[in-house]
């Protein structure tokens, strides 16, 4: 099966044409980062603009590199919510004509469920029952999956989500958008130990998450060094370690005692922030101690891009579930199954 993906949810305008979801025959991106990095997060409305000027010339050449023609595809997967409502209805808009035009089924992704889906490119053998820590920019989700494509919430969180806490705690030491991967390369050369920073909400019963006590602290514990971040620059590697150490503990504790409550065979983590080292190598780690398989794309694939998005389509296909021409985007959509 060839499928056509295309993800417009937020910053990224991301198209790929899959065959059999595995094999990966172009995956093309266009990123908005430099476009939003003055304003320290992304503006909708030019979010929205920006994928509307680009998408034609990404689907274009992502179907030219991937050797197929418009004839040979099967169908046209497209990421429906949740998102940003503008951005979303680019993709959708430009998938549905795609369709109409090419007489094509239409399969509407939900953008975790497209995350999730990431975890399958690369692996086939996947048991159940699995969890799945889905950790990006806007969520920070756990999921206790009984089977592939059915979902059931075991907690979320309350505030911030985890890639967003990274952007913001980047942003308080000076570094730009997206914050993410600078914490991650800052952190390797700091000593987590020097500055604590408190583990927020890990000692609770449920598997809810809380990290927006943690700005604060970063907050506190800048204004006791200085006034500008360069007043303190040499120590941005202990500070940037310590803060993630904190995040990624708490992901790991909450994730894996849903492990040993819900007799687990395997572990999911997906979303951008599962591209962060430390947390890839906690996630192994645990997995290896408790004697449950750990799933985790390769970073390329944790963050958005359309592949994800066509290996879900396939499931969505192969279980003859369609979307109609009349589909919207959903800007809070919640994943169910
Ligand atoms: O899934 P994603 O690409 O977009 C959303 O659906 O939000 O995730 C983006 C998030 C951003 O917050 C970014 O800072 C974070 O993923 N991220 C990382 C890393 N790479 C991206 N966080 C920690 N370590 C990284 N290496
Ligand atoms: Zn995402």
């Amino acid at each position: 099966m060839i499928i056509l993906g295309i993800e417009t949810s937020c910053d990224e305008t991301a198209v790929a044409v899959t065959q059999d979801g595995r094999i990966i025959l172009s995956d093309l991106l266009s990123s908005q980062i430099d476009l939003h990095r003055k304003y320290g997060g992304v503006v909708p409305e030019l979010a929205c603009r920006r994928h509307i000027e680009v998408i034609g010339f990404l689907i274009r050449e992502a179907v030219e590199k991937s050797g197929r023609s418009y004839e040979q595809l099967d169908a046209i997967a497209v990421t429906m919510g949740p998102g940003l409502i503008g951005a979303l209805l680019v993709g959708v808009s430009t998938a549905k004509s795609l369709a109409y035009a090419l007489k094509l089924p239409l399969l509407g992704i939900h953008h975790l469920e497209g995350h999730i889906s990431a975890a399958f490119i690369e692996h086939n053998d996947i048991i159940f029952p699995a969890i799945a820590l889905v950790v990006s920019g806007g969520h920070t989700n756990l999921y206790y999956m009984p089977k592939r494509g059915k979902y059931r919430l075991l907690g979320k969180t309350i505030d911030d989500a985890a890639g967003e806490i990274l952007d913001k705690g980047a942003r308080m030491l000076g570094y730009s958008y997206p914050g993410g991967p600078v914490i991650d390369r800052l952190a390797q050369k700091g000593d987590p130990d020097r500055i604590s920073f408190p583990r927020p909400y890990r000692s609770s019963l449920n598997s809810d998450f809380s990290f927006s006590g943690l700005k604060t602290s970063l907050m506190h514990t800048l204004s006791k060094m200085g006034k500008k971040p360069e007043d303190y620059v040499s120590s941005h590697p202990d500070i940037a370690a310590g803060y993630q150490a904190a995040i990624v503990d708490t992901l790991v504790e909450k994730t894996f005692s849903a492990v040993e409550q819900e007799n687990i065979k395997s572990v999911l983590l997906v979303g951008g922030v599962a591209a962060n080292s430390l947390l890839r190598e906690q996630f192994i780690l645990m997995g290896e101690r408790l004697g449950v398989a750990v799933y985790i794309p390769s970073s390329r694939l944790c963050t958005d891009n359309g592949a994800m998005i066509a290996m879900a389509g396939l499931s969505h296909l192969e279980e003859n579930y369609f979307a109609s021409l009349d589909l919207n985007p959903s800007p809070h959509l919640e994943l169910m199954s």
